[in-house]
């Protein structure tokens, strides 16, 4: 599968959670999946950051060939000025890696995205690991990228479980769910792995104590990255418990089988007081179909193998960087 993962990667310190860069190392080390691109969103971090540190990793994994350009800076949504102030604070607090800039003549994440799509009818399906921003703008700009989109793989969203940022939204929705509403209006196959699978998932601290103990330059950088961040969740919550949540989305890119799912109408609440960014998931075919009378726009997943989606993770992950 032709891929291009749409994300915002953090690199732990506190600024954010370091969990996309895992993702995209996995989906490197997948033979499943070529990686066409990496498109940088706001989310996280702001685009700078998410910039920087994805070319940085690139460069620890030996993979820089891989292209990756930066995005849309904020949100369309009218959460901009929330959206704003969090990025402001994200920015400040991250500080790991060495500021980049593109270079001149390289092209915007959403140009890109839509001369790849169209390029490449029915080859590329995306990989969305953070808002949905760059893609819900390429939709707009070019009526036939959805058109010609193979699918979209989504971390974002939960189905029948609480929301991570608020009781009711999940955070990569939650950070523009005009975006997030446009791309589920769009016409395009998405399966939504959403916090009702990835809450199954774990960082294992085995897995840290075993970068700790065989220090290579990746895994000293990688615990460096990661143990602000772990400590950071330990204090705030009584236990770091870090998730894998966009691992198991380009996990699912590899291995559709890890998840079982099932289809669903997705309509995502943006204009609520208190429930902006829900995305209120109608399973029930007969509410579907006579209370909101919309067809099914995506397949959304429910279980998930997750000792499989672990073994798979160490093995891609964890132990090529020992
Ligand atoms: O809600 C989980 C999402 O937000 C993931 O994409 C992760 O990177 C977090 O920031
Ligand atoms: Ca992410």
């Amino acid at each position: 599968m032709r891929i291009v993962i749409d994300t915002d990667p953090a690199m732990g310190s506190l600024g954010g959670d370091p969990e996309d860069c895992f993702a995209i190392m996995l989906a490197l080390n997948s033979p499943e999946l070529q990686v066409e691109g990496i498109t940088i969103v706001q989310g996280n971090v702001p685009v700078d950051h998410g910039y920087a540190n994805a070319v940085h990793w690139l460069e620890l994994l030996g993979r820089s060939e891989v292209p990756v350009m930066a995005g849309l800076e904020l949100p369309m949504s009218p959460v901009r000025r929330r959206q704003r102030s969090w990025l402001e604070l994200r920015g400040k607090l991250e500080r790991l890696v060495p500021r980049r800039q593109p270079a001149a003549g390289d092209p915007h994440a959403v140009d890109y995205l839509i001369q790849t799509v169209l390029e490449n009818p029915g080859e590329i399906t995306l990989v969305t690991i953070g808002p949905l921003t760059n893609v819900a703008l390429a939709h707009l700009r070019e009526r036939e990228f959805a058109r010609r989109l193979a699918g979209v793989i989504m971390m974002g969203g939960s189905a029948v479980v609480p929301g991570n940022i608020t009781p009711m939204a999940e955070f990569n929705i939650w950070s523009d769910p005009d975006a997030a509403s446009i791309v589920f209006e769009a016409g395009v196959p998405i399966t939504m792995v959403g916090l009702d699978v990835c809450h199954e998932t774990h960082l294992e601290e085995s897995s840290v104590q075993m970068l700790s103990e065989n220090p290579t330059e990746l895994s000293r950088f990688v615990v460096q990255a990661v143990t602000p961040w772990i400590k950071f969740r330990a204090a705030a919550n009584g236990s770091a418990d870090l998730h894998l949540y966009d691992s198991l989305a380009v996990a699912v890119a590899a291995k559709p089988e890890l998840v079982t799912t099932q289809e669903a109408f997705v309509a995502v609440e943006t204009e609520g007081r208190h429930c902006e960014g829900a995305t209120v998931t109608y399973l029930d075919p007969t509410l579907r179909k006579i209370l909101v009378k919309r067809d099914v726009n995506a397949q959304v997943a429910l279980e998930v193998r997750a000792q499989e989606f672990q073994e798979l993770f160490e093995s891609r992950v964890i132990k090529p960087m020992l």
